[in-house]
């Protein structure tokens, strides 16, 4: 048997843990700084949410989705993404009680069975933040200022935005029907796709790849141009708030995004240099969502951020990151008395804070210290008969190679004196 993680899936080796460390650490104190808190929401939901919120017709719900039916029959998913759950915790928990806007984030992974490609998986990592209760553009330019301040703080340059506006139930039906329109008096350009996406989800033709659609797309029209007042005034509103920021964007007339709750402001950051799945961030409004799951009619603005695509931009921009102490201690026993003398010894040094470790088994001194130095440790303790007949310990500073005896009594202080020193 030769078991492999499944396809799409990947291991965070501990060599690659302290990207996610760096990152993580950054997002808390950034979100802390904007009022926003942290939920957390099960790995599983009831299928129906997600159907109800991303909408069929979607990749996702069409063909994406990890679902099954647990023992007792329920029909679930693991989280295909994670906007809906935050806002089933805010209907669930009435937070609509709460002063509004409510300012949720989250770090989730996201199970999707997409086809795998450098910077896509069929689990990912994403930081999410969420503002729920306002239809303010203001909390718009917030969670927008949030992400570029986090792209800032890791360090990741050359980050772009593309913004747009796809208006709202009211306006979207008349610009779908210019769209449709248009398509359909050119259908023979349109590649086999995008003539099935006119029937299920025309938006999605402005997101085709194919060459052959582009010209199509550039030409076609844009939804900014058929908004109703309240979406017109709505977007004009956020870029003023845009502007006053100095905050670049570029309007792009073709960002649609790939879930159906989307109102009004929909967004993506891309990063250079990580090929084509480049875009490290994306969300938008989600005005109609909370109503749609069975709430009151609530808005709500969010963004998703993928964190395997920050830390391969952070790899592939070659940023430095504080790697993860190895134990600076390291004790090296020589026969069974040293054994038992050793252990005591390291739960004494790590209930005192000194990261400890050692080489199970008996093994030679030597292969005992080339150990120690693989590893990192500034300090090998030795114990052997003679230490241990004496109460004390040999303390060798790998750095300087000097040795020192001291008695156990004092191993601690002088621990903790000379490490301070390496
Ligand atoms: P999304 O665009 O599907 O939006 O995902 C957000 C981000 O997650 C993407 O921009 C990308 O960085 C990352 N991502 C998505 N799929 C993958 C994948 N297969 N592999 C690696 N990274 C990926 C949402 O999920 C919305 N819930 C975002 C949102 C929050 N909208 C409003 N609030």
């Amino acid at each position: 048997m030769n078991f492999k993680a499944p396809r799409g899936t990947h291991d965070i080796l501990p060599d690659q843990q302290p990207y996610w460390r760096y990152v993580e650490g950054l997002i808390h104190p950034i979100c802390g700084r904007y009022g926003y808190r942290q939920i957390s929401t099960p790995s599983i939901e009831e299928t129906a949410l997600f159907v109800r919120a991303v909408r069929e017709g979607t990749d996702i719900v069409d063909k994406e989705m990890y679902s099954f039916e647990d023992q007792g029959g329920n029909p679930l998913t693991l989280r295909a993404e994670g906007t809906a759950p935050v806002v089933r915790a805010y209907i669930e928990h009435g937070f609509h009680m709460l002063p509004q806007p409510v300012r949720l984030y989250y770090l989730s992974s996201i199970f999707r069975q997409e086809r795998p490609q450098a910077g896509r998986y069929r689990e990912h990592h994403q930081f999410g933040v969420e503002a729920i209760g306002s239809m303010d553009p203001s909390v718009d330019a917030e969670i927008l200022t949030l992400s570029r301040d986090f792209y800032e703080r890791v360090g990741i340059t050359g980050v772009s935005l593309r913004l747009n506006s796809i208006g709202c139930p009211l306006c979207r039906p008349g610009y779908l029907g210019e769209l449709v329109t248009y398509y359909r008096e050119r259908i023979a350009q349109a590649c086999p796709d995008c003539r099935k996406r006119l029937e299920r989800n025309p938006l999605r033709v402005l997101d085709c790849k194919v060459e052959d659609c582009q010209p199509l797309i550039e030409d076609a029209p844009h939804s900014v141009d058929h908004l109703c007042e309240a979406c017109r005034d709505h977007f004009a509103q956020l870029r003023e708030y845009l502007d006053v920021l100095d905050f670049p964007y570029e309007l792009s007339h073709r960002l649609v995004r790939g879930l159906d709750y989307y109102t009004k402001t929909v967004f993506e950051f891309y990063a250079e240099g990580i090929g084509a799945q480049n875009a490290i961030g994306g969300g938008g409004r989600y005005d109609g969502l909370a109503e749609a799951l069975g709430g009151l009619s609530t808005p709500g603005i969010g963004i998703g951020i993928g964190l395997e695509r920050v830390i391969l931009t952070l790899m592939e921009q070659e940023t430095e990151v504080s790697p993860i102490e190895s134990p600076a201690v390291f004790v090296a026993m020589l026969g069974d008395d040293a054994k038992k003398v050793g252990i005591q010894l390291r739960a004494r040094l790590r209930q005192a804070d000194l990261p400890t470790t050692y080489a199970p088994g008996a093994r030679s001194l030597k292969a005992q210290m080339r150990q120690a130095n693989a590893g990192g440790a500034k300090v090998v303790l030795i114990l052997g008969e003679e230490e241990i007949r004496e109460g004390v310990v040999t303390c060798r500073d790998m750095g300087t190679g000097t040795q020192e005896t001291v008695g156990t009594d004092d191993l601690v202080d002088y621990l903790q004196r000379t490490l301070r020193i390496c």
